[in-house]
């Protein structure tokens, strides 16, 4: 064997090791959706760590993490069973939301001088791709090394936007870091704004408010919002409640006097992380100063919705029966800017064919004393 061979074959082994799977994967069934498509959860397992994915929605449904202490514990919001899901399209919980996370105003957009009109479901604006969203959808999965890959393909016109569009979002598990990978391509020009909205409860879902928790979002600039929560623009944190440059406790300001707060209950904005795309920044940081649990959220998305589920109101009982009050889980759902196929200077969300979407989030855990 030459030297060059031998090389090679050590590279080949190397990089071999490089990808050998450290988290197991198992798949087991979980009901049927309303049509009577079954469907399926796999749990992946990394150490300690251990998160439950479906392919309704192709949500996240618990995700376990350990304390402070060690002590694991659920973090997400959601329900034990397909019953629960199928009788709650408002929250989302864990899903895959899509075509376009977030509001579309009016449910009217403009691409290449055609003007489109997609499902309203929310005060007159489209949410998270309007009615039977990718929330509602059953995807089809596949086993990849450290996780499972969830495919959806929306056809041509599927709830008014062009082009057949094909999403794959794989999750995958290493150390405590849940990474989450979207690749998204059309067959034809179309916009397309893809995100998780799980909610966190760092205390354990069910175990009360998030309000003691410590968030740092390093921002200068959030989008603010009309009265029903279309941005109007781009402005400035500085001397607001929205500037969370420094760790800051969700409820220290949450209910002061500001416009803003008032229109959505609390926190429901998007932030500035940058107005290019594609490079990894850091999101945010939440602790939870009573578990001891900190996530840190990185993306390579441009924003990152902060929303401290204003809209729970009580009537929803989760995996463990307790009813999720109001602001008793937070959503940081990393993405672009809501309505930005109405907002020329907001980085754009269209998609072209040959040209396929990538984006990246981690939801780390770790825990501080
Ligand atoms: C939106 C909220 C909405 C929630 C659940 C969030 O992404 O910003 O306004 O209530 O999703 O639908």
């Amino acid at each position: 064997m030459t030297w060059a061979r031998v090389i090679l074959l050590s590279m080949t082994i190397a990089s071999a090791a490089a990808t050998t799977a450290l988290a197991s994967v198992t798949k087991a069934p979980f009901g049927a959706s309303a049509d009577g498509t079954p469907v399926e959860i796999y749990t992946i397992t990394s150490g300690k760590v251990e998160a439950r994915i479906m392919t309704f929605g192709a949500r996240i449904v618990s995700l376990h993490v350990p304390d402070r202490d060690g002590k694991v514990g659920d973090v997400v919001l959601g329900y034990k069973d397909m019953a629960g899901y199928l009788a709650d399209p408002k929250t989302y919980f864990g899903a895959i939301v899509g075509r376009y996370g977030n509001r579309i105003a009016k449910g009217k957009f403009t691409l290449d001088d055609k003007e489109y009109t997609i499902p309203v479901n929310n005060n007159g604006q489209s949410l998270h791709g309007g009615t039977s969203g990718f929330d509602q959808k059953v995807w089809t999965a596949k086993e990849v090394a450290d996780g499972v890959e969830m495919t959806l393909v929306s056809n041509d016109g599927d709830m008014g936007y062009p082009g057949t569009l094909t999403v794959h979002t794989k999750y995958t598990l290493h150390g405590s870091a849940l990474r989450i990978d979207y690749t998204v391509s059309s067959d034809k020009n179309t916009v397309a704004n893809i995100t998780n909205h799980s909610y966190f409860n760092l205390s354990g879902e069910g175990h009360g408010d998030i309000l003691h928790d410590v968030v740092t979002i390093p921002a200068n600039r959030y989008t603010p919002v009309d009265a029903v929560l279309i941005p109007t623009g781009i402005a400035s944190v500085e001397g607001t409640p929205f500037d969370f440059r420094k760790p800051t406790a969700i409820g220290t300001r949450i209910d002061a006097a500001n416009d803003q707060l008032k229109i959505a209950g609390g926190y429901d904005h998007n932030w500035v992380l940058s107005t290019s795309v594609g490079t990894m920044k850091e999101a945010a940081k939440v602790v939870d100063p009573q578990s001891g649990r900190v996530l840190t959220v990185s993306t390579t998305e441009p924003g990152v919705q902060f929303y401290t589920g204003n809209f729970l109101d009580g009537s929803t009982h989760g995996k463990t029966g307790v009813a999720y009050e109001k602001r008793t889980g937070f959503c940081l759902e990393t993405q672009h800017f809501p309505d930005s196929p109405n907002h020329p200077d907001f980085p754009t969300t269209e998609i072209k064919p040959g040209h396929p979407y990538h984006s990246t989030t981690l939801f780390t855990f770790s825990t501080e004393k």
